[in-house]
């Protein structure tokens, strides 16, 4: 699909062939590239004084260079856009919140007063474990502004995973909420951080927003309202080295342990502020909904510091897309009257399951532009997105990225590149990305490979925190000097890239990521289990649904299987969040592993998948295991 005529026509990138001039220069030299785009959307206070360094794999850009982030998404737009809208909240029950630009930048100074009185310092990781709120938004804010970098965790994740990414990040500070609505209940997540800070001795506040009812707190337990009671709006932004961290974000990889990416700011600002412009092509009258949450890169990178730094206007929605009706995501569409949709794919098919009965009463006619992320968008659910929702009239950017590219890497650019459905089409300007084989040399066209990134890019994360030696090995081992991103891929003729999924122990579960370590170690947790192997099946509506392998312990004496099923489901959403309860919990008295002793992974995919087993078992230490395990 070329772009709509009457798209390219108004679009930032319309001109096909200046598009092609800048994406191949930016391919000859993609610092000079940088630089440029870092002067263009990124407030400075101080400029850079050299653009890039690379000391393999540790890279630095705009070294020198000073800025905050909180003063791009907030300050320097008050003057001109000061009484635009920044965020339309709305909450499950369907209240509506309005927020200006002026009255987020008050309350924001007024936040990191409050954080400061409570002893908050530069550097020093806070972390964030709230429900979609403007409140949560107010929080990163003002710990960029003061900055301190913040670890936001997804609301969905269990006691111990809040305990254990505390520990990681020695966070002493913690901000929450008594309770978060979902479908028509209630979660009580200051319950689950009381849980887990009984063993994080080095928490001394945790400020909660009490939306319920204003209870006593004692303790490290502070009240949120009668902090900033006390506080001034009155707060100037300091500005921090462009290398300073802006902020962690867990996420899951191939051992037991999640990963503490670390973003820093000059970089990543530029990357997000600019790729959210030319991407989501944003004019001044968009109004656009990211359905992410906020404990998760995308909602980082294209709600907060993306859309904000361009003085957007972004809906921010508490609840679920489906709840109370199956039309809900497109009646707030209406409501509000959005330009840009961005959602994923798994949500797409859902809603085309559900039937087109409820979509139909919604007009939709304020859509322009529709994304997708997360993971692949099977061609089937492009269509639909494409004709039901967009009426043929929106284009769609299938943006491929990860939480630690921090910003979109490979994605048309709607003005300028034709779609194919399926395909996230091509790399961005300043990105430098390449398929290659096992050995490192580059895949022919239609030849699938590795999809890697051959030159640093500024919103690159720039460590795994406190574990530089994972850092290397994960990403900088594979191929020499190149980024691996653990995803397969393939490249066609027009030179449009075709993403296939992850190539390693991740799983991608509706565009969630988890670990099928973290999940084992789970499992194995729990009295009954002896050993345990987690793999991913293919599913129609979630792309990937989670399968263990489970072996009981002898000394459990299990007779009632569906009875320790349902145990085990629930154990595995206590200890890391219902995100990761396995679809699927198989019996069996061993594992297939080979004569060394490795579990067979690929075998256990082909046997959760349904598939006959034809591979290789003449290294299975037990053959006849197969057939027990069908
Ligand atoms: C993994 C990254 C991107 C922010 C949300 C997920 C998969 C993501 C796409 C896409 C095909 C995609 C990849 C990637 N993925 N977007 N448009 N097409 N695959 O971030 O949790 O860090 O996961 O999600 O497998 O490696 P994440």
């Amino acid at each position: 699909f070329p772009p709509p005529e009457d798209f390219a026509q108004q679009a930032h990138l319309g001109d096909v062939s200046d598009y092609e001039k800048l994406w191949q220069e930016s391919q000859r030299n993609p610092v000079q590239y940088w630089e440029g785009t870092a002067k263009k959307y990124v407030w400075w206070e101080t400029p850079w004084k050299q653009a890039f360094e690379w000391n393999e794999p540790f890279s630095k850009w705009f070294i020198g260079g000073k800025t905050n982030a909180a003063y791009n998404c907030l300050d320097r737009h008050l003057e001109k856009n000061g009484d635009k809208l920044a965020l339309i909240f709305e909450a499950e029950d369907g209240r509506v919140e309005n927020w200006t630009y002026k009255q987020l930048h008050r309350e924001v100074c007024r936040f990191s007063n409050a954080l400061l009185s409570i002893g908050a310092k530069p550097g020093s990781p806070i972390t964030i474990y709230l429900p979609m709120v403007p409140e949560a938004i107010i929080a990163m804010l003002a710990c960029a502004r003061i900055g301190a970098p913040h670890s936001v965790i997804f609301a969905g994740f269990a006691a111990s995973a809040i305990r254990d990414r505390v520990l990681d990040a020695s966070s002493e500070i913690i901000l929450t909420s008594d309770v978060a609505y979902r479908r028509g209940t209630k979660l009580d997540l200051l319950k689950t951080v009381e849980e887990a800070v009984k063993q994080t001795p080095a928490v001394h506040s945790v400020v909660v927003l009490q939306r319920e009812k204003t209870a006593a707190l004692t303790g490290v337990f502070k009240d949120w309202s009668t902090l900033i009671a006390r506080a001034s709006e009155n707060h100037e932004a300091k500005s921090f080295d462009s290398e300073h961290p802006l902020f962690f974000l867990y996420t899951s990889g191939t051992t037991g342990k999640p990963k503490g990416i670390v973003h820093t700011t000059g970089g990543y600002l530029t990357s997000v502020i600019s790729s959210a412009h030319m991407v989501f092509d944003l004019k001044k009258d968009d109004i656009y909904w990211c359905t992410a949450d906020i404990g998760w890169v995308t909602g980082h990178s294209y709600i907060v510091y993306g859309l904000l730094g361009n003085a957007a206007t972004c809906v921010l929605f508490e609840g679920a897309l489906n709840f109370p009706h199956p039309g809900r995501i497109w009646e707030i569409v209406d409501k509000h009257e959005v330009s840009i949709l961005y959602t994923a794919p798994t949500a797409i098919r859902s809603f085309m399951r559900t039937g087109e009965e409820h979509v139909d009463k919604f007009k939709l006619d304020t859509l322009r532009l529709l994304g997708s992320v997360g993971e692949p968008i099977n061609p089937e659910a492009w269509m639909w997105y494409h004709r039901k929702i967009g009426k043929e009239q929106c284009p769609i950017v299938d943006t491929w990225w990860q939480t630690e590219t921090g910003g979109m890497m490979i994605t048309p650019l709607p003005g300028v590149v034709s779609t194919k459905p399926g395909s996230a089409t091509r790399p961005l300007p300043g990105i430098v990305a390449n398929i290659v084989r096992e050995d490192g040399s580059s895949a022919n066209a239609g030849e699938g490979g590795y999809l890697v990134i051959e030159h640093p890019w500024p919103s690159m994360l720039r460590a795994i925190h406190r574990d530089p030696e994972r850092f290397k090995e994960t990403y900088w081992s594979k191929f020499k000097g190149k980024y691996f991103t653990g995803d397969g891929a393939s490249r066609d003729a027009d030179g449009f890239y075709w993403i296939k999924g992850r190539v390693d122990d991740v799983l991608n579960v509706s565009g969630h990521r988890l670990g099928t370590m973290e999940i084992e170690s789970a499992i194995v947790s729990h009295p009954y289990v002896a050993e345990a192997a987690v793999v991913g099946k293919p599913d129609e509506l979630k792309g990937q649904a989670v399968v263990a392998f489970v072996t009981p312990k002898d000394s459990a004496g299990l007779k009632d299987f569906e009875k320790a099923t349902a145990e085990l489901k629930a154990h595995v959403a206590k200890e890391i969040g219902s995100i990761a309860r396995p679809d699927e919990i198989r019996w069996t008295k061993t594992l297939p592993k080979t004569r060394s002793g490795k579990i067979m992974r690929r075998l256990l995919k082909d046997l959760a998948a349904g598939k006959e087993v034809t591979g290789d078992t003449t290294t299975l230490e037990n053959p006849g295991l197969v057939e027990y395990l069908h």
